[in-house]
């Protein structure tokens, strides 16, 4: 748990004890702490674990697109404020103070439609997010803050009407509306319902994926 304090080099100074917040355990998953830095309540995504293993290049990418995606998206109110990369293998940003979408006894409409709104303002910028669940959502007060951008996309202008593209923004409002749904129990309409249908070529390329994605753990191990 000190790695991110010793890849700084101010372990004892600028940071208390950390707090988990989620241990990485399955394969590329950082360890999640909140801690302090420079004074300020933080989290950090850490992936120090993987240094001096063939994983670690990966593990530097993740951390280099997660933080290129928060500095995109610096001043934007619904996502956490990038606070820096620490020694290639640990993320540090804003500390949300909150509570993950549906764990709260009633979500409001305003919380439903933060979400739509944000998303919104993501895909119009060229940005999917690609991991939208209800982990990934805090609720912070009045305020709805994406977490988690280490599978987002950025596509150039010219890329966004693709059809790979297009069905990753497909893909995020469909995961926003199921979250809806489950947290409200409404019945989807007949727009709702179409854009929950996976199209038969997105269902056969994740089963490609999910093949793949199980021979490379295999093959490394996690
Ligand atoms: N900025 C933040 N403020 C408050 N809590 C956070 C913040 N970032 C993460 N968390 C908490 O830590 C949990 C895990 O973080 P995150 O979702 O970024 O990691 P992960 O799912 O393990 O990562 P990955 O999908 O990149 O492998 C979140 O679900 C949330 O509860
Ligand atoms: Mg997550």
């Amino acid at each position: 748990m000190n790695t991110f304090a010793d890849a700084a080099g101010i372990a004892g100074r600028q940071f208390e004890t950390p707090v988990l917040l989620k241990e990485g355990t399955r394969l590329l998953e950082p360890d999640v702490y909140r801690t302090l830095v420079k004074g300020r309540v933080a989290v950090v995504k850490d992936y120090s674990r993987y240094r001096r293993t063939p994983l670690a290049p990966l593990a530097r990418l993740l951390v280099r697109r997660e933080a290129r995606a928060l500095g995109r998206l610096r001043d934007w109110a619904h996502a956490p404020m990038l606070l820096g990369i620490v020694g290639g293998l640990a993320l540090a940003m804003e500390f949300v103070p909150g509570e993950p979408l549906g764990a709260q006894r009633r979500v409001s409409e305003d919380t439903f439609r933060q979400l739509r709104g944000a998303l919104a303002h993501l895909h119009a910028n060229g940005i999917t997010h690609n991991d939208l669940h209800p982990a990934n959502v805090m609720v912070s007060g009045d305020r709805v803050v994406l977490l988690d951008f280490a599978s987002a996309l950025r596509v150039p202008r010219w890329m966004r009407n693709a059809p790979v593209v297009r069905e990753l923004r497909r893909s995020d409002l469909a995961n926003a509306l199921k979250i809806e749904q489950r947290l409200t129990g409404r019945a989807p309409g007949e727009f709702v319902s179409q854009v929950l249908a996976d199209p038969r070529w997105v269902t056969a390329v994740r089963d490609g994926w999910k093949r793949f994605y199980r021979g490379f753990k295999a093959t490394f191990g996690g």
